[in-house]
């Protein structure tokens, strides 16, 4: 079987998961189970099904696209209106449809290193070519990220919590880097991608950079539900952005889907209504799996890495047990039949790293999973330690 299976994507590794006989997988970027399976979400739908399902406005159902604006508007204290709003088929669709409007010829997208990997696919299905540099978030006063604008810098996207590494950047480094990329001459567009940023471990919630729309007209917001309240599959997506950006997205979303379909809307709908109940659910879930998997992590001493603060990852270094990450990965696969991303598919600086998803298997199944990893591990260390 080892031959004919090629573990080169996050797909594969997921799909091809399901050939083996007990499975653990931390691959998965999808939480489960989703709470659509909660009563009171089955019952709005069920209800909701009485109801015509036509088509709607392109960009949105009026009462969806009000909704997310009142949600941000109460949370960031903010004054949106749904002219600010377009509603899509998750964020992914949302990315898609706002650089299918920017799009020109030998643009090009600057994302970090490491960042999601996916974000490879919209970009160049757009015509576009994608870059990976590092924006130095940290250290944004000393940061050099002009030197990597040129005048084919069509758009940066920031993701902010970030997959891979869960990590949460200050407001005002955000702000900052906000600032000094409309310094310069060409200016590129700014894509904040915020899908992480009600999927916080810690009291203070992150502020949404949507906040920065009044002062600079080239931000654009896009996230979903999807991760906030574990509605993957619902594909409840949206993007902030100016009046005059969101009509232009209309025609796009005219070309791919027309609208996004009404059932999906008023399920948008209806979980903003209920949103600190579900997305309450979702976070206590994720932290206990997060708390559990981390606690075994922390028993290996030759691996490192920083409590995830937002998001289902743990972004793993492993380079004091093996600089191979392509192997580590396979044989994980192969001999514990344990899913885990190798972080080169993140970009070169993931190159010693594995990213863990705590968001897909139950506790009972993270501690075999994890059980099995760190056997793994110990043994691998015990190996080196043997060749020394
Ligand atoms: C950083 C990031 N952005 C966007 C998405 C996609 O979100 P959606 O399901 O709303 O398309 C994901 C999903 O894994 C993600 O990790």
């Amino acid at each position: 079987m080892e031959k004919d299976i090629r573990l080169d994507s996050i797909t594969a590794i997921n799909t091809n998961l399901l050939r083996l006989s007990d499975p653990i997988n931390f691959a998965m970027g999808d939480i489960s189970p989703s709470i659509s399976q909660q009563q009171r979400f089955r019952e709005f739908i069920a209800n909701s099904l009485e109801r015509p399902m036509g088509y709607t406005p392109v960009l949105g159902e009026p009462a969806a696209r009000e909704a997310v604006a009142e949600f941000f508007n109460q949370r960031e204290r903010i004054s949106i209106t749904e002219a600010n709003v377009a509603i899509t088929s998750g964020a992914i669709h949302g990315l898609f449809m706002v650089l299918n409007v920017i799009t020109r010829e030998n643009g090009e997208v600057l994302v970090a290193d490491p960042s999601w990997s996916a974000y490879d696919f919209p970009v160049r299905a757009n015509g576009l070519w994608l870059r990976k540099v590092d924006f130095e978030l940290d250290n944004i006063d000393q940061s050099d990220i002009l030197k990597h604008i040129n005048k084919d810098t069509i758009a940066i996207i920031i993701n902010n919590p970030e997959n891979p590494t869960g990590r949460i950047y200050p407001y005002n480094n955000l702000v900052k880097f906000i600032e000094k990329i409309a310094s310069t001459p060409t200016h590129p567009w700014i894509i904040l991608d915020e899908v992480y940023i009600d999927l916080v471990y810690k009291e203070d919630h992150p502020q949404s950079l949507i906040s920065q729309l009044k002062k600079e007209p080239k931000l654009i917001v896009i996230s979903s539900l999807s991760k906030s309240c574990a509605l993957t599959g619902w594909r409840l997506g949206f993007i902030l952005a100016r009046e005059d950006f969101i009509k232009q997205i209309e025609k796009s979303i005219r070309a791919t889907i027309s609208c996004v379909p009404r059932l999906c809307q008023k399920a948008l709908v209806h979980t903003l209504e209920n949103f600190n109940y579900y997305n309450g659910l979702v976070i206590k879930l994720l932290k206990k799996r997060r708390d559990l998997l981390c606690e075994f992590l922390q028993s290996v001493k030759s691996v490192e890495f920083t409590l995830p603060e937002a998001g289902i990852y743990v972004w793993l270094d492993i380079s004091k047990i093996s600089r191979n990450t392509k192997k580590v990965t396979e044989e994980l696969f192969f001999k514990k039949e344990v899913g885990v991303v190798p972080g080169y598919f993140f970009g070169p600086k993931g190159e010693n790293f594995i990213r863990l998803s705590f968001g897909y298997e139950d506790e009972k199944r993270i501690r075999i999973g994890a059980e099995r990893f760190i056997s793994y591990l110990l043994n691998q260390t015990a190996r080196d330690k043997r060749n020394q």
